[in-house]
């Protein structure tokens, strides 16, 4: 008897070792302790480009599984929330554009919305004063979780099991990864801020500091993905983990409810569409900014011949600053949630009306921000993210630009289930005219309300050329991600730039108020000195962006370029 049960133990050892080979494959195949990155591949059958050598790494092992571009940015989202915990995420939101060969153009919306509880002044204490420091961190800073219902829509378009896209995901979080020397200086960072909004232990902190080649084991977010993997999006909304969740609430002020969880629902959405020198642009509608921005800037320069200006000219960058600007006044007062605000989109991306805008650009000088004010119309009409770009053979193309808000979101994890919650609330106007992280103002239109989703600059983005995809592209950073996007367009189809300068040259970004040019260290000095003769404050700030991009190269293949400001890698076969 007692034999028999030993046989019995040494059997259920052995299933239970081959089952956990076996569900490691693909993550043994990508060497997560022992890893090479690149910045750039020319690749025939698909690509993809994200934040983290490992997890471009699991989305082309997932493609050369049989999976399509889908799959591949499915798996490669749930991977990022493993080995990218400051911004990939299952706790925080996100946007997803993509060109399906079959379905044509879709857009998810997988926004977090305001829960149940919130209300329009819940950051403004009893005296007056609007408390950034609690829409910025902690339990109450979290908006409802929207990944996790994305990547189940996302999944009708993609072709493998989700088990199979979740798995890499579970064994990186199982069984660990090593991290790099600025992934633990990243982690030392965040030490103390992890301790003041954590009670329960963490895998995060660590007593005597993170060192490069240290193994990053995440037990709870694994346990937490498998209830993913085995009871669908229900295995995170629903049962253990949003009981774990609402706990992790009332250990503090957090507003989160059972409720809220059960009933987020992610959207698909009518992408923004427009047209610009014979391309066809799709990007995110509301609740995004992004693609409504990027349609108004680039519609300002259109006809202004700025090739002839040249790449990083005083012309040229003053011409694309104003748009900038004008675009950026129009945010403040027209975006929102167009769930819950009429936005008048289609008034604010005509083009006699962008013309009008553009109406007191001065060739030769800055135009004050009190001198521009969004613009009139008569509606006619009822610090981190990260971005992944990915391709396949067969026609699609994915772009998803995905975030906790802030790095490391609330700097909140669940208790027990090992992921953190982002801070999105503050992406809301939390009192009309009080900036937000990224210094953007808001009124009525991105004011808080239960249910509602906050104004998000996120912009996904692909070009298309006849119809097909042509660029895949998408960053972080903000407010800058319009401008990011524009300027890195704008380099390719403008200035002819090669993919790797239009991501790696200075980059510079105005966004109405403040009242100045943002650049990069690298931004010339001659630059800067002319444009401060005309009139502009030029602020140098550190690096903008992390733009991942896919270029499809008139040859069929594709040149996938990974940007240079991060660990950032691009992988293909
Ligand atoms: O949705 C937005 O616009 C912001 N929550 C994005 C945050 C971000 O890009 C931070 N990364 N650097």
């Amino acid at each position: 008897m007692k034999s028999n049960y030993i046989l019995f133990l040494l059997s259920i050892l052995f299933m239970s070792s081959c089952q956990s080979q076996k569900s490691n494959s693909v993550v043994e195949s990508i060497h997560p302790f022992n890893y090479t990155s690149s910045k750039k591949v020319i690749a025939e059958k698909g690509a993809v480009v994200s934040a983290h050598p490992l997890a471009s790494k699991v989305g082309v092992a997932i493609l050369k599984a049989g999976g399509n571009a889908v799959d591949a940015a499915i798996a490669t989202q749930l991977a990022l929330a493993v080995v990218y915990p400051g911004a990939g995420n299952i706790g925080g939101g996100g946007f997803l554009v993509g060109k399906m060969k079959k379905e044509g153009l879709i857009a998810i919306d997988f926004r977090e919305k305001a829960p149940g509880a919130a209300s329009r002044d819940m950051y403004i204490d009893k005296d007056g004063n609007p408390r950034t420091d609690w829409s910025q961190h902690g339990h109450l800073s979290s908006g409802v979780p929207g990944s996790v219902a994305g990547m189940f829509m996302a999944h009708q378009y993609g072709r493998l099991p989700f088990e199979k896209l979740i798995q890499p995901a579970i064994d990186l979080a199982e069984f660990g990864f090593a991290i790099t020397e600025d992934e633990a200086a990243y982690f030392n960072n965040y030490q103390e801020r992890f301790k003041k909004y954590n009670t329960e232990p963490t895998v995060f902190i660590k007593e005597n500091g993170w060192h490069k080649g240290d193994t990053l084991i995440q037990k709870d977010l694994a346990n937490t993905l498998k209830r993913i993997r085995d009871k669908g999006a229900a295995g995170f909304y629903e049962g253990k983990t949003a009981d774990l969740i609402v706990a992790e609430m009332k250990r503090s002020n957090g507003i989160i409810s059972l409720e809220d969880l059960k009933n987020y629902k992610a959207k698909q959405r009518k992408p923004h569409v427009f047209q610009y020198e014979g391309y066809t642009i799709a990007g995110m509608p509301m609740p995004s900014s992004g693609g409504v921005l990027l349609d108004q800037m680039m519609t300002m320069i259109a006809n202004r011949q700025i090739k002839e200006m040249g790449f990083l000219t005083t012309a040229s960058v003053h011409l694309m600053v104003e748009a900038e600007r004008r675009a950026f006044a129009d945010r403040t007062k027209f975006m929102g949630d167009a769930d819950f605000y009429k936005v008048p989109v289609a008034a604010i991306t005509d083009s006699s009306y962008l013309a009008e805008r553009m109406k007191s650009f001065d060739p030769e000088k800055a135009t004050p921000s009190t001198v521009i004010q969004p613009g009139i119309v008569t509606q006619k009409e009822s610090d981190e993210t990260t971005h992944l770009s990915v391709i396949d053979n067969e026609g699609n193309a994915i772009s998803i630009t995905t975030t906790l808000n802030g790095s490391f979101g609330s700097k909140t994890v669940v208790g027990g289930g090992g992921f953190f919650l982002n801070d999105e609330m503050d992406d809301f106007s939390i009192k009309p005219g009080v900036p937000n992280m990224f210094g953007a103002v808001g009124g009525d239109a991105n004011a808080i309300a239960p249910g509602k989703r906050m104004l998000s600059s996120m912009t996904p983005t692909i070009v298309l050329k006849n119809n097909e995809p042509y660029i895949v592209v998408g960053t972080p950073g903000g407010t800058t991600i319009p401008t990011q996007v524009f300027e890195t367009l704008v380099n390719i189809l403008d200035f002819g730039l090669s993919t790797e300068d239009a991501v790696y040259k200075p980059k510079f970004h105005h966004q109405w108020l403040p009242d100045r040019i943002d650049v990069e260290k690298s931004f010339p000095q001659t630059l800067r000195d002319s444009l401060t003769k005309m009139g502009y404050t030029i602020h140098e700030r550190s690096d903008i962006g992390r733009t991942e991009i896919i270029k499809v190269l008139p040859d069929g293949k594709f040149e996938a370029v990974a940007d240079n400001r991060g660990h950032d890698a691009a992988e293909g076969y």
